[in-house]
């Protein structure tokens, strides 16, 4: 755990839907929001079940008002319009969409199949497309939408180009939504996650082999991110759309 700074009462009424939740992201993101007294809808992959209810129990424990979990393929627009439609139908309103969900693999650019550079595109970037457009139709004004970029939207590694291009397509995404979601009341921002401490990171083939080095005080925690995405979803951020904000420990400003 880092410290934290925690306002129990900033999501006091919001229903915040987190993407990949059942992840190391995703958790402590629901996790933040939930001690700050926000209703929780939690979406991951059937496959994470078991994993998304300890954190839904986990979630209650923390402060949560009201958390209801559901089984969601991002990649596929008709879980997310049920899902969506779900939240609606338990809570009356949702308030934010954190997109979290994503994975990565690893092969140079000419050995994906096209099926494979679809599927990294369809969880990493439609998924977020699929929840923006739910959102944008059903959020009052007031809405934030936090995309968890990373990154690999900038600077990059060898063997990673889908995941990458997905990752930079989601920060042209997070402009555009504030564009269109301007006259709507509705924000959108990104952050872009540097190396963080979980399984998706320690599974890197990049990293086991040493390719990719990331100093000890250059990894950060979940938790990390979950601050700035609570912060970029609360009126703190009113004044913020269309930014994509880095939080990598400095990794990117050093030469
Ligand atoms: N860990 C890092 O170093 C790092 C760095 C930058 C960005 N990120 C981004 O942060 C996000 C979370 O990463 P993490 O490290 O927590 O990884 P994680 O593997 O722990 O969590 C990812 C979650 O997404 C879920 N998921 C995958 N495909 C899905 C789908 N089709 N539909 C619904 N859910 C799906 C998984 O089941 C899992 O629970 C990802 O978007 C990742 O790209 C991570």
């Amino acid at each position: 755990m880092v410290d934290a700074e925690i306002r129990q009462d900033r999501f006091r009424d919001k229903v915040v839907v987190v993407t990949g939740a059942a992840g190391g992201i995703g958790a402590a993101t629901a996790r933040r929001f939930a001690a700050e007294g926000a209703t929780l809808v939690l979406v991951d992959l059937p496959a994470a079940a078991e994993k998304r209810d300890a954190v839904m129990r986990a979630c209650t424990t923390d402060g949560a008002v009201g958390v209801l979990g559901l089984d969601c393929d991002v990649s596929r627009d008709d879980d997310v319009a049920a899902a969506m439609k779900a939240a609606m139908a338990r809570f009356g309103h949702v308030d934010v969409v954190v997109n979290v969900a994503g994975y990565m693999a690893f092969k140079p650019i000419q050995d994906f199949s096209g099926d494979e550079w679809r599927r990294l595109m369809d969880v990493n970037f439609m998924g977020a497309v699929y929840f923006t457009q739910e959102a944008l139709r059903m959020m009052r004004p007031g809405g934030a939408i936090v995309n968890v970029s990373s990154i690999h939207a900038f600077q990059t590694t060898a063997r990673v180009a889908p995941y990458a291009a997905a990752k930079a397509a989601l920060t042209s995404l997070t402009r555009s939504t504030a564009i269109e979601g301007k006259a709507l009341g509705i924000r959108a921002n990104a952050v872009a996650p540097g190396a963080i401490d979980t399984p998706m990171f320690w599974t890197s083939p990049n990293i086991a082999s040493g390719e990719e080095k990331v100093p000890d005080n250059m990894l950060g925690q979940p938790e990390n991110i979950a601050a700035v995405v609570a912060f970029l979803a609360s009126s703190d951020a009113a004044f913020m759309t269309g930014s994509t904000v880095t939080a990598d420990g400095g990794r990117l400003s050093a030469l």
